[in-house]
């Protein structure tokens, strides 16, 4: 699977990820309804008939009218990120015939959101480049893949290579997801600044962002080391102060908070604003060497997990 990533995947990524074998995901993240729409329709235009799904995050003050356009427009996938969706919002969405997927951060939620009716999961470690949970995808999969069998679970989160996917599908995985080695791909509409940051940078390069006060939770946000971390930190300083002097609301500095990260990674991805821009990214970065076509992506992960198979799992004395 293509994970969906705010800015970046849009119709041409998510139809190179689709014709390539894989699985695109269009990115809503703060699109109107209008705008999605407009991006499934040259998605199907790029794609011949073969599948795709959209990524929802349940803040977006428009969601209703954002599942409608996926239910006039017959997507097939709604993934569902950004918090819990409730039993009713599942329902709504699985009536009109879409798989409803959504991400699990703890075998507590797997399990609750196995029981209100989801048809998959997506698990995902704090490798992962973007807004990430506290725990790594290797221990995630330990504790989930043997206790949710009912159904499909995917692994995000560091994924990189054939061989680790061989791995997690042996220990029960449907599948993967990637989201930073597509960043980086040719058919990307990154800016050339941001794709550049990305190939120089290492597995040491990205930094977790942190929280100052709990008024004002912050969900950590994995990216390479820039000016924008720093520039975060001051930003929640600044907001913390307005509302210690009356002048902001906390539910006011909450959302400024939360909307600064969409706003610094568009910086970066459209504008190419690569020092003070967010350059949200996962470890797995350190692997990416050049900008490859997504097709050669994917066959390279083919291969390499054919390779595996055949060398540790058939020819292994
Ligand atoms: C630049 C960027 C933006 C992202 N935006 C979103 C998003 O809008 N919605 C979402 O559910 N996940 C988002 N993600 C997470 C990816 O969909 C994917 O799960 C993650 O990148 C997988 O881990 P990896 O980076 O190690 O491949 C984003 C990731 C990156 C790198």
């Amino acid at each position: 699977m293509g994970g969906a990533m705010s800015w970046i995947s849009e119709h041409k990524l998510v139809s190179s990820i689709s014709n390539a074998g894989g699985f695109g995901v269009i990115a809503c993240s703060s699109m109107s309804p209008e705008q999605l729409e407009n991006e499934i329709l040259l998605t199907k235009q790029c794609i011949g008939g073969k599948e795709f799904g959209v990524n929802l995050i349940l803040m977006h003050p428009n969601i209703d009218e954002l599942i409608n356009v996926c239910i006039k427009n017959k997507i097939t996938h709604i993934i569902l990120a950004g918090g819990i969706p409730s039993k009713d919002l599942i329902g709504k969405i699985k009536v009109n015939n879409i798989k409803a997927i959504t991400f699990a951060p703890s075998i507590s939620v797997a399990k609750k959101m196995v029981r209100i009716g989801i048809d998959a999961l997506i698990i995902e470690g704090m490798e992962a480049g973007g807004h990430i949970g506290k725990v790594s995808t290797s221990v995630l999969a330990q504790e989930i893949l043997p206790e949710i069998t009912d159904v499909p679970v995917f692994i995000a989160g560091g994924i990189g290579t054939g061989k680790i996917i061989v791995n997690y599908l042996k220990m029960g995985a449907s599948g993967c997801q990637i989201g930073t080695l597509f960043a980086c791909s040719k058919e990307s509409i990154a800016h050339p600044k941001f794709k550049q940051k990305f190939i120089n940078a290492s597995s040491y390069d990205t930094v977790i962002s942190t929280q100052l006060d709990s008024n004002f939770p912050v969900i950590p946000v994995r990216s390479i080391k820039n000016n924008a971390t720093k520039d975060f930190t001051d930003f929640q300083k600044s907001i913390i102060e307005q509302y210690n002097n009356g002048l902001v609301s906390k539910s006011e500095g909450q959302l400024a908070i939360e909307k600064f990260w969409a706003g610094s990674l568009r910086r970066a991805v459209i504008d190419g604003d690569v020092e003070s821009g967010s350059l949200m990214a996962g470890e797995i970065v350190g692997l990416i060497k050049k900008e490859l076509p997504v097709q050669e992506i994917i066959d390279n992960i083919v291969s390499d997990a054919e390779s595996y198979i055949e060398n540790f799992y058939i020819n292994r004395p």
